[in-house]
């Protein structure tokens, strides 16, 4: 439409005058994705989004994800402006991770090698020994495994548990979960397969065990992406937020994509999985963000450097 139009024509005037660019997660708008493409920013899982932030020469990054997006391009990169579409935007896993209940758990385990999710507060991955995001969580605990570590993990529970038990580690784990991805149920994804049996299934490992021992191949936004674009199947049920389908059918042209089940909906639902959170970047919102530069990622200098060291961790054991 014209209005989307003027919108983006914005976006492009305002990335340029402030010498910005624009770094999206596979989750946000559509249009927000191919825009951050087009100018020459990126659209990936977080870990890229974290290490392409870092490298970017741009002195100002826009953000399009959630807050802890945000907070981890500010806590690698400090002198940089990091604006996002709305600060609002947060995550069920962050929220059900609060920082002082956290620090007692890590403190009843000292023995303990702490790991924590990406999707975390600073103050959470100040009180970390590793950072992981989902597509590197399994090879770091399986590295610390083999040193004979003892993991406490958190806070997501599924993720935790794909992890254990692909790895055997000793994890003790915080009981978190992300909205999203829980409500994908293992039953009605069943019976979905058995209606296309020559689908593949690709999982978010933040998905239920029952869904996860479904999976032709668990993995992060973008390693679901390769995965479409690589197996030999031309339709595939995908268990993750819907947002992500957009990029699987540029990189997959031809290949068709279906919803797995989730609670309440009905199998062929298009939107039942959607971050409410990430649906909080629009066009508007990040125009918006732009002309006033008011959503500004701010960090407490000292939990920033104490946090920075188990980003640092991950983004070197990934190098
Ligand atoms: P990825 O690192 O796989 O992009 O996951 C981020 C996220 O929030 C998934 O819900
Ligand atoms: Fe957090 Fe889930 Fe939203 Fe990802 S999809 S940002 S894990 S609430």
């Amino acid at each position: 439409t014209d209005q989307k139009q003027a919108l983006k024509a914005r976006i492009r005037r305002q990335l340029e005058q402030h010498q910005a660019v624009l770094v999206a997660h596979y989750y946000v708008d559509a249009d927000i994705q191919d825009l951050a493409e087009e100018t020459g920013g990126c659209v990936s899982d977080s870990l890229e989004m974290a290490r392409f932030a870092r490298d970017h020469a741009a002195q100002t990054l826009i953000v399009a994800g959630v807050r802890f997006m945000g907070e981890t391009s500010k806590i690698l990169s400090p002198h940089k402006r990091v604006i996002m579409p709305d600060l609002e935007a947060t995550c069920s896993l962050d929220l059900g991770c609060d920082a002082a209940e956290f620090t007692a758990f890590c403190d009843a385990h000292p023995e303990r090698t702490v790991v924590v999710y990406a999707n975390t507060s600073a103050a959470v991955k100040a009180r970390a020994d590793w950072m992981v995001t989902s597509s590197i969580g399994l090879d770091i605990v399986a590295h610390l495994h083999a040193q004979g570590k003892k993991i406490l993990w958190a806070p997501d529970k599924h993720l935790g548990t794909y992890i254990q038990e692909k790895t055997g580690a000793d994890m003790l784990l915080w009981q978190g979960s992300c909205l999203v991805h829980d409500e994908f149920k293992g039953l009605e994804l069943e019976l979905l397969r058995q209606e296309h049996p020559e689908a593949k299934v690709l999982v978010h490992p933040e998905s239920p065990a029952a869904v996860v021992a479904q999976a032709d191949v668990v993995g992060s936004t973008s390693q679901l992406i390769r995965a479409a674009q690589t197996l030999d199947a031309t339709t595939f049920i995908v268990a993750t937020d819907m947002g992500l389908l957009h990029k699987m059918g540029q990189a997959a042209p031809g290949k068709y994509f279906i919803a797995a089940p989730t609670a309440g909906n009905s199998a062929t639902c298009k939107s039942c999985a959607q971050c409410p959170w990430m649906a909080m970047n629009s066009l508007q919102s990040l125009a918006d963000a732009l002309e006033s530069g008011a959503n500004e990622i701010t960090m407490d200098a000292d939990i920033g450097r104490r946090a920075v060291v188990c980003i640092d961790r991950m983004l070197d054991f990934a190098a």
